[in-house]
């Protein structure tokens, strides 16, 4: 029983370090996106999940894109803290997309 508890626990561990977190994708966003976008939960409701996997697909190539003529956003989305946090960004962006069904809880 000990074990199967611990096999739970260990396999919640590594979905989570695969698939990337939401709570981790909120935290990246209040640093990296948050000074221009404000609201994270209005920006993920503006699209939706398949927009937004498009939008983080190919390291968020075509993120990058929209950004590419805004110098402090570029500055941004080249730091190693935006690059490490990509999968966890899409995670929550696809959580709260408008058609998710999802609404976050603040903000
Ligand atoms: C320095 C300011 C700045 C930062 C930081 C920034 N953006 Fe943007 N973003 C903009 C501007 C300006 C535009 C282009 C204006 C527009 O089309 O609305 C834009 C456009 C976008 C778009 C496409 C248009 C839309 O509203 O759907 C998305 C999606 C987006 N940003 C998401 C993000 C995410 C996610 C982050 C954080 C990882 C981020 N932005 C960081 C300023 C910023």
């Amino acid at each position: 029983m000990k074990k199967l508890f611990v096999f739970f626990i260990a396999s919640l561990f590594l979905a989570s370090a695969m698939n990337g977190s939401v709570f981790k994708g909120q935290r990246a966003y209040m640093k990296l996106c948050k000074k221009c976008h404000k609201s994270g939960g209005k920006l993920s409701q503006s699209h939706t999940q398949e927009e937004w996997e498009d939008y983080f697909d190919d390291n968020a190539k075509l993120l990058l894109d929209a950004h590419k003529n805004n110098m402090d956003a570029m500055e941004k989305l080249q730091s190693k803290r935006f690059k490490k946090n990509i999968r966890n960004l899409r995670q929550f962006f696809v959580k709260y997309a408008s058609d998710s069904g999802n609404v976050p809880a603040c903000n």
